[in-house]
This record gives C-alpha cells, structure tokens and sequence, in this order.
C-alpha cells in the first residue's frame, strides 16, 4: 500500500519529474521550437514571413484556437523531407526521455503537408524511423495516431485514409483536431466507420473550444475510445456522470488550455474538478513548443497553481496515462509496478 499521506507536499515537484508517465495527446508538429524552424527553413530554402527566432518567439500570444493554429500551419510550413520529419520527432523523444515518459502516443496531420505537395511516405517513414530509434535508444515506447484535419471536407479526409493505407501498420489510430467551432464531430461519421472497420484506434478533440454536444457526438457518432481536451464536460452534470461510468479518458493539456484562453488562469483550471468527478484524466502537452512547455513542466505548473493536486493525484494521473493508453497489456502492467515502485519509495523516504 502506497501511503500517500506521508509524501510531503515539498517532496511532489522532485516526484512529478521522476515518475513515469505515458504522454497521449502531443502533435508532433507542435514540438516544433523556433530555433529548430530556422534551421530548417535555411535547410529548405523555404521562406518565413519571421526576422528571428525573437520575433518568431514573440508571435506567440494567442487569444484563441484560431489564432494559435494559423502559426502552427506556418511553422510546420518548413518540413518537407523524411529527414525533417525524422528530426523533429527525435528531438522531442529526447525531450520525453528526459521527462520520464515511457510510452508516447503522437499525433501528426498529414495533410498539413501533403496539401503542400509532401508526400505521405515522406511524413510516415520519417516520423516511424524516429518511433524506432525512440525506442531502440532511449527505451521508449512510441506510436502515430493519424489526425484529420477537421476544417477540411470528410472526402478530403476519405483521400487521406486512402493515401496512408499502405502504412497502415505504422500508425495505431486515427484522431481528429484543428479548428473546433463549426466542424461537429458528426461531419466524420463515415470516414470514423472505415476506420473501425479497418480496427485503426480512434479519438477525437471535443470540447476544448466546442460544447459538450461535440462529446456527446463523438462518443455516439464516431466511437471514440478517448476525448482529447474534454474539459468542458463540465457544463453538462450527466455528461461527466457517464463519462465516468464508462471510464472515458480524457487527455488533458494544461498549458495550452491556459495559452488558448480555455481557463483564464492556471489557478482556475479544473483538472480537480475532472480527478474528483472519477474522470480518467490525464496531463499531457498537446504542442509543447508553443505552449510553453513538455509534459513535466505541465505537471509541475498545474501541481504549483493548484493546492489540492498532492501525491495521490500524481499518482492518479501517472496510472491514469498507462490505463488509456492503447499499449498491451503486459507493457502496461510493467509500466504500472514501476510507478508504484517510484511511489512506494517516496512515502517510506519520508516516514
Ligand atoms: N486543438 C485542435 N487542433 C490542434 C491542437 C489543439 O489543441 N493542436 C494542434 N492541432
Ligand atoms: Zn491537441
């Protein structure tokens, strides 16, 4: 038995960095960091509408989704060769390493890049080439779940599957982001079917920007095993009820809530509120290098902002990664001993 309560609060900073964790709702096309746009455009010969990496940087207040995505589309502007997708996906397992994630689920949008002549075997052999290395170096864990681009048309998103089926064994799922507002769920009613059919994982954003009828929806229309975001489930008391019930996970991203205006503060974040309600939530960075932060300084800027996240949640959190993640089982079981080994250690530390 884990005794939670001899883990002093001074002891939680030093243990949300070593404890392991899955990370679950990351766009590699997020992990981007400015320095590594210039380098890649110079490489490229790609043009940026950005003097520096300063001004890059400073471009970078955001006041809603829209705001945030219209950079994000120019930033990921300057991939065009397997190598850069290669390169950018490493860069970030390292990152992960060092925060302790032994498994890591990441999303990438295709056609981001294929609607600018990229072809797909570029994207899918350079970011599967990174997933083995990850693993093979670092001892991480590493799976691409295809995104479809939500502002775009379902057929668009019919040519896409249909583009990426030779590769099907390099991606576990597909998911669904970009712009919320206006394109429910529903839209990919028929593409989601094909995908089940073809027993591709499927997840969806809802309820970051959108209202809770885009979870309900996406439960019931597209199937989905998780809800990226989802925090505002709140707003609907039944809603939280069932997502309970049927132990829904949620992939929750703390920074970007905050940077897109979701929440107002850190402070004001109901990552409580959802651990409270028995919701399997879980911390993740969506797109680190716009949002401020990787996975660890999300636990530790939501653990600072929020006194009534202690070791017991963090424990939560950390379990609730490894049981909504699409690993097997066996892994899972491994993964889940080694947290509770890591937490096991720190309350007889204390005592
Ligand atoms: N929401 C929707 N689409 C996205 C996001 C997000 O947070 N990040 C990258 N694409
Ligand atoms: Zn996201």
């Amino acid at each position: 038995m884990i005794d939670f309560d001899a883990i002093p609060r001074s002891a939680l900073p030093a243990l949300l960095k070593r404890m392991p964790k899955a990370e679950l709702h990351m766009h590699i096309e997020g992990s981007l960091e400015p320095e590594m746009i210039f380098r890649l455009a110079q490489r490229n010969g790609v043009p940026l509408k950005y003097a520096s990496v300063e001004a890059l940087r400073a471009a970078y207040a955001f006041t809603d989704l829209q705001s945030f995505l219209d950079i994000y589309y120019a930033g990921a502007s300057v991939l065009l060769k397997e190598q850069d997708f290669f390169d950018m996906a490493f860069a970030y397992f390292e990152k992960a390493a060092a925060d302790h994630v032994v498994h890591s689920e990441l999303f990438f949008d295709p056609q981001t890049h294929t609607e600018r002549g990229v072809p797909i075997e570029a994207v899918i052999v350079g970011l599967s080439h990174a997933c083995r290395r990850a693993h093979q170096e670092l001892g991480i864990s590493a799976t691409l779940i295809l995104c479809f681009l939500r502002h775009l048309s379902e057929e668009q998103a019919f040519a896409t599957l249909e583009q990426a089926l030779p590769y099907r064994h390099q991606f576990v799922g597909v998911g669904l982001d970009s712009s919320e507002r206006g394109h429910p769920p529903e839209k990919f009613a028929r593409v989601f079917a094909r995908c089940r059919e073809l027993g591709l994982h499927v997840v969806a954003h809802a309820g970051e920007e959108g209202p809770p009828a885009y979870i309900r929806s996406a439960l019931d229309v597209l199937k989905v095993e998780r809800i990226d975001h989802g925090v505002r489930c709140v707003e609907s008391p039944p809603l939280v009820q069932r997502l309970a019930r049927e132990r829904v996970p949620l992939t929750v991203c703390p920074l970007s809530n905050v940077k897109l205006c979701v929440f107002k503060s850190m402070a004001e974040h109901n990552l409580p509120a959802l651990l409270d309600a028995g919701l399997v939530a879980t911390v993740n960075s969506d797109d680190p290098a716009y949002f401020g932060g990787y996975v660890n300084d999300n636990f530790a800027a939501v653990f600072d902002a929020l006194p009534q996240l202690g070791a017991r949640q963090a424990w939560q959190l950390a379990r609730n990664s490894f049981d909504a993640s699409f690993a097997d089982e066996a892994h899972k079981a491994r993964w889940r001993a080694a947290l509770d080994k890591t937490f096991d250690e720190a309350g007889q530390a204390a005592r």
